[in-house]
């Protein structure tokens, strides 16, 4: 069994890929060919988004946008602490501090009820009101923005998050890199009234490529042309890229990436439906065979791409032995993510207490998710239900 089953979808476009990919090499523009713009235009559509600008990866559009905003150091900007590290990592490279904010424990999304209590503690530099690292005591920071992630797919919890934000005048940026295809209330996320989103293509993700890639998403004009010209060495625009107006850097998507992505997007649409069909059969089963396995919870109003599915252990089991009995029964499983941000090494200087977010200790302790794809069988699913209830101490 495959915990995502890449070859699968590649055998069903397999002839459309090699077509596309035939005419990139016929053509020969690999840089910045027709097939980017292409792309950039029928992901636009796809989210509603006025501006779609492709870039090489999540994490290039994450530093993308903040730099386009200017973020550096002397801003705090908040966000979740249960996240890949790119989240963190790229504030911190900007030069800005990244204040982190626990999770809601339903959802695993930053808990929006914590953000104005942390907001107000960088504001006042009052650790009493919400964990702050050493640097936000030292001196005066700025609030300036917020990251928002759907972990695994699941919306963030937007109305709160944007209530507070446009409070306080943050700028809000949709970490969407794993959110391509899901919704909140009706929007499409990557399009759900941030200022900006972006999103990954990574191979693994729900829409991925066969290397990095990643886009931002906007309806700020400004904003995207900005961002056009930072993705490319700063250059004052297509018609003069050897006048470079800003720093910028190598940020480009390559023509063949947007060519795969242009075949697989024509079957996301199906992918997305089928990820549902998955997810509402583990969800069936779990009820049916393993009560006191946590099924993911949704956001209310959310629709999920299903990125993963990350069912919560009974507390006291022990997660590396269930892993291994799965795996004797041929069944992938991975945790996302064993430690969090704000505990990974290159985070330590920031001086948070280890237990200072406890529902994201909690959680990061207790997750496992479980092999998710839209050509997963019913047997499958069945089979490692069955595995994970008996390895976790119950029936089958
Ligand atoms: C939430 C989140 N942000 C950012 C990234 C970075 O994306 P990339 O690997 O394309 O740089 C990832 C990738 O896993 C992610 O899950």
């Amino acid at each position: 069994m495959e915990y995502i089953d890449l070859k699968a979808q590649q055998a069903r476009i397999r002839e459309d890929l090699d077509r596309r990919m035939a005419a990139v090499l016929a053509h020969g523009q690999y840089i910045m060919g027709p097939e980017v713009r292409e792309l950039e235009e029928a992901l636009a559509r796809f989210t509603g988004a006025a501006h779609c600008i492709g870039c090489a990866s999540g994490t290039n559009a994450l530093e993308l946008v903040l730099a386009a905003w200017g973020i550096g150091p002397g801003d705090a900007v908040f966000t979740t602490t249960l996240s890949f590290i790119a989240t963190a990592e790229t504030i911190a490279r900007c030069g800005a501090q990244p204040i982190f904010i626990d999770i809601d424990p339903r959802t695993y999304n930053l808990d929006a009820s914590r953000l104005e209590d942390a907001i107000l503690a960088v504001r006042e530099r009052d650790c009493s009101r919400h964990p702050l690292p050493q640097s936000a005591l030292n001196a005066a920071l700025t609030p300036r923005a917020l990251v928002v992630v759907d972990l695994f797919g699941n919306p963030a919890d937007y109305d709160a998050l944007l209530a507070i934000a446009n409070r306080h005048e943050l700028l809000v940026l949709e970490d969407g890199a794993q959110a391509l295809g899901g919704m909140y209330k009706g929007k499409m996320l990557c399009n759900c009234g941030c200022h900006a989103a972006t999103t990954s293509f990574f191979p693994a993700k729900p829409l991925g490529c066969y290397g990095d890639g990643g886009a931002v998403f906007t309806n700020d004009a400004g904003l995207a042309e900005l961002i056009d010209s930072l993705r490319y060495h700063g250059r004052r625009d297509a018609r003069n890229k050897n006048d470079n107006v800003r720093l910028g850097c190598n940020g480009r998507l390559d023509t063949l990436q947007a060519a795969i992505l242009l075949g697989k997007l024509d079957i996301f649409p199906e992918e997305l439906a089928l990820r549902r069909e998955v997810a509402q059969r583990y969800e069936r089963l779990l009820k049916q065979n393993a009560a006191h396995i946590l099924a993911p919870c949704l956001t209310e109003g959310g629709v999920s791409n299903w990125a993963q599915y990350t069912v919560r252990l009974p507390q006291g089991v022990d997660r590396a032995a269930v892993m291994q009995r799965l795996k004797a029964r041929g069944i992938p499983s991975a945790i996302n993510y064993p430690r969090a941000m704000h505990q990974q090494t290159c985070m330590r200087c920031l001086g948070y207490a280890p237990d200072a977010f406890p529902h994201v200790q909690e959680a990061c302790a207790r997750v496992l998710s479980l092999p998710m794809h839209p050509y997963l069988s019913e047997n499958d699913q069945q089979a490692v239900v069955d595995a994970l209830t008996c390895a976790c101490g119950g029936a089958a």
